[in-house]
């Protein structure tokens, strides 16, 4: 029985099989991708997939710089340094904060010399380090949780004491007049060595370790000692 031709909105509609018989008359290869009356010649990329691809090629290339950049260690910074593990990939490096020298957390290079500093004067206040150098006699080094961290000079010893109070972290002025470190949040007192005195702070003042490098003082903002409980 002849296949029905169906008509819809004015267009004819075909079977299935008219329309195989057709595309094996025009000798047309359906699955290729042509342009019209033109058998077997390929496009050229459109500006769609010309986007597609970019796209693709530059993740790939941010992939790999971000990766490298995860696990490559940055061999200058001085906590990676500190690393046992001295392999050239650290996962998770980018954890690491990238301190500079002069900045809080890294080494400072003061300008006076050793000399120059005296046992009787004020301590110095280097505010972007956050600490006070100090010139103590040898009797009144103040040793810490590490040891002794400050630089022996001989009869004497320059100390670097953390400007922030050990009770809740205030920062804490030196009070000439007194002689003294006295902290304005809750009367947490110290000498002028950071010796506790009196008041709620558990322990001594913090400091950090200072050597002398070819005559120059170098303070490393790095590697805090905590001061000792006198609890
Ligand atoms: Fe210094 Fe409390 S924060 S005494």
């Amino acid at each position: 029985m002849a296949e029905k031709v169906k008509q819809s909105g004015g267009r004819r509609i075909i079977s299935q099989a008219e329309a195989d018989a057709l595309v094996a008359k025009s000798g047309v290869d359906p699955t290729s991708r042509t342009r019209v009356g033109k058998t077997r010649e390929r496009l050229p990329m459109n500006r769609r997939e010309f986007l597609a691809y970019a796209t693709a090629g530059s993740l790939a290339v941010l992939t790999a710089l971000g990766l490298g950049t995860i696990v490559s260690p940055n061999s200058d910074d001085d906590l990676v340094a500190q690393l046992p593990d001295d392999g050239e990939w650290i996962p998770g490096g980018f954890a690491y904060p990238r301190i500079k020298v002069g900045e809080f957390g890294g080494k400072f290079i003061l300008t006076r010399t050793p000399d120059s500093y005296t046992t009787e004067e004020a301590p110095e206040l280097n505010a972007a380090g956050k600490f006070y150098v100090v010139k103590v006699q040898k009797d009144d080094l103040v040793s810490t949780n590490n040891g002794d961290v400050g630089a022996d000079l001989g009869d004497t010893y320059l100390q670097a004491i953390y400007q922030v109070c050990t009770h809740l972290g205030c920062l804490i002025p030196f009070q000439s007049a007194e002689n003294r470190f006295i902290c304005p949040c809750h009367g947490s007192t110290f000498q002028r060595s950071s010796n506790y005195v009196l008041g709620p702070a558990p322990r001594n003042l913090d400091q950090f370790p200072v050597t002398i490098e070819d005559g120059v003082i170098v303070v490393d903002t790095g590697k805090k000692a905590t001061g000792l409980s006198h609890a």
